[in-house]
């Protein structure tokens, strides 16, 4: 007898003679001669509708069925009367895989998503987190079709590294050395004995690794964890996040933002084809003006402001910030929000910003002291995506190391590629939990990740 996934049958045409479904019971209520199960296997949202008689073998123990149950089911599908639903189940066998006791915690009333993070183990069980899963998992194949067809390689860069590709020393290291018996701090040598015999940290970024590739493969993209060791407690940081790191030969920083945008457009557009179901939970119960802020992202061209007009925007704004905003500083949350919720009212690409509070290897403009960057910022997110044009001359790529003081020691191949046939390139970096926040309104990054690694906690 073939297994079913509900998804598969709920969108039958024709009623599929006998089957068996397997899965796990959200409710029971009882009439007299019958039990309804509502039966979910995390195929999709909607729930299976089973009807079990009273003749049926066994019915004692199904009438005894608790939430959070796991069940295997056999019998007739048919059409159902009710509204809402094509096809219900005419149960003829229905078997008992385990029963869950009342302490199950996912009782049928809302749960809050504090609560629920304290049981981040049983969290994809409910409707919420099991549709933001499956769109995060239909967005996640997206980003490959995206640059798939577009005729980008895949790279899968490193984790490990000796590298800090940001420069910002937010590193986790990681070492076989029992920490209890060695003191890294100031010992150079601490690491002799190490795995790798030198200090190995997790990636905060496979971009340097990517720019390898870009300058061989042409347009390289890779799409991995980044770690980064940063003690911010906010709703748009985590430890551990995945980002979109796509890299582009004979690329300018105009031809890195039309890429950019163009992949957000893409992205959203594909979840809203291809997980309408689980996107309508959020346009109704989650945020009442997603879908219309979705669909405005899609129609119109983003808009580009260079980061000094942004921050004579800012200054002129008479908006009262936290934080003080004029030419030199980085943009705060709360300044890059009044852009895109309050000015603007949609997404916003700054560009050039100052060389002195972007990475090494930025390219520097011709005015000297702003560099080709961007940042994509997202209405009710903030910063999305941060890219540049790469730093392609030799020598000012060195003199510009040298002047931050970064140890250049650790990225000799870097340099190295920028005296074989160097080229203009670009590339960026796109947030993969902040576009899944952005796509379903959820916000906070710690409802969007798995198990998310936060500050002090790390509890899964
Ligand atoms: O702006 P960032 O730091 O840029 C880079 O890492 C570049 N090397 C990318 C590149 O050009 N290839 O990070 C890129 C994006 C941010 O815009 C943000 O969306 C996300 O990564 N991000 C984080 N997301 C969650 N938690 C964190 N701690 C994040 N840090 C950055
Ligand atoms: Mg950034």
């Amino acid at each position: 007898m073939k297994q079913w996934k509900i998804k598969n049958l709920l969108a039958c045409e024709n009623a599929a003679g006998r089957i068996r479904v397997m899965g796990w019971v959200r409710t029971r209520r009882d009439s007299r001669g019958f039990s309804f199960l509502e039966i979910n296997d995390g195929s999709c949202l909607a729930n299976l509708q089973v009807i079990a008689d009273d003749g049926l073998d066994g019915y004692e123990q199904v009438k005894k069925l608790t939430t959070g149950s796991a069940v295997a089911v056999e019998g007739a599908l048919g059409q159902s009367p009710g509204k809402g639903q094509k096809w219900e189940l005419a149960a003829d066998r229905v078997e008992i895989l385990q029963t869950a006791p009342n302490d199950y915690p996912l009782q049928k009333k809302r749960h809050s998503d504090e609560f629920l993070r304290t049981i981040a183990h049983l969290r994809p069980r409910t409707n919420k987190y099991g549709a933001a899963f499956r769109i995060r998992s239909a967005l996640a194949f997206a980003v490959h079709a995206f640059f798939r067809e577009k005729g980008f390689v895949c790279i899968h860069t490193p984790i490990l590294t000796g590298s800090d590709c940001e420069g910002a020393g937010a590193l986790f290291s990681a070492t076989t050395l029992d920490p209890t018996n060695f003191s890294p701090a100031g010992n150079k040598d601490a690491f002799a004995g190490d795995f790798f015999g030198q200090k190995v940290n997790l990636t905060v970024s496979g971009q340097l690794s990517a720019e390898m590739f870009a300058l061989s493969l042409g347009n390289v993209y890779t799409f991995g964890p980044a770690f980064r060791a940063e003690n911010s407690n906010t709703r748009r940081h985590a430890a551990e996040f995945w980002m979109v790191e796509p890299e582009m030969a004979f690329c300018d920083l105009a031809g890195d933002m039309d890429n950019a945008e163009e992949l957000i457009k893409y992205l959203i557009s594909r979840a809203m084809i291809e997980c309408k179901e689980d996107l309508s939970l959020f346009f109704k119960y989650v945020d009442k003006d997603l879908e219309k802020r979705l669909e405005t992202i899609l129609e119109k061209d983003f808009l580009r402001i260079s980061y000094e007009e942004a921050v004579c925007l800012l200054e002129k704004s008479g908006a009262d910030f936290k934080y003080d905003i004029s030419w030199g500083k980085e943009l705060q949350t709360e300044h890059e929000r009044f852009l895109t919720d309050t000015h603007f009212k949609g997404p916003v690409i700054v560009y050039d910003y100052p060389a002195d509070i972007k990475p090494f290897y930025m390219r520097v403009n011709d005015d000297g002291r702003t560099v080709a960057a961007m940042d994509v910022l997202m209405p009710g997110i903030g910063e999305i995506i941060g890219g540049s044009q790469r730093e392609e001359r030799l020598d000012i790529l060195e003199s510009r190391m040298k002047k931050t003081g970064i140890d250049t020691a650790p990225y000799w191949w870097y340099i190295d590629s920028r005296r074989f046939g160097s080229i203009v390139h670009s590339g960026y970096g796109l947030g993969f939990e902040r576009l899944i926040m952005l796509v379903t309104g959820i916000s906070n990054i710690r409802d969007v990740i798995a198990f998310p690694r936060t500050p002090g906690n790390i509890a899964f």
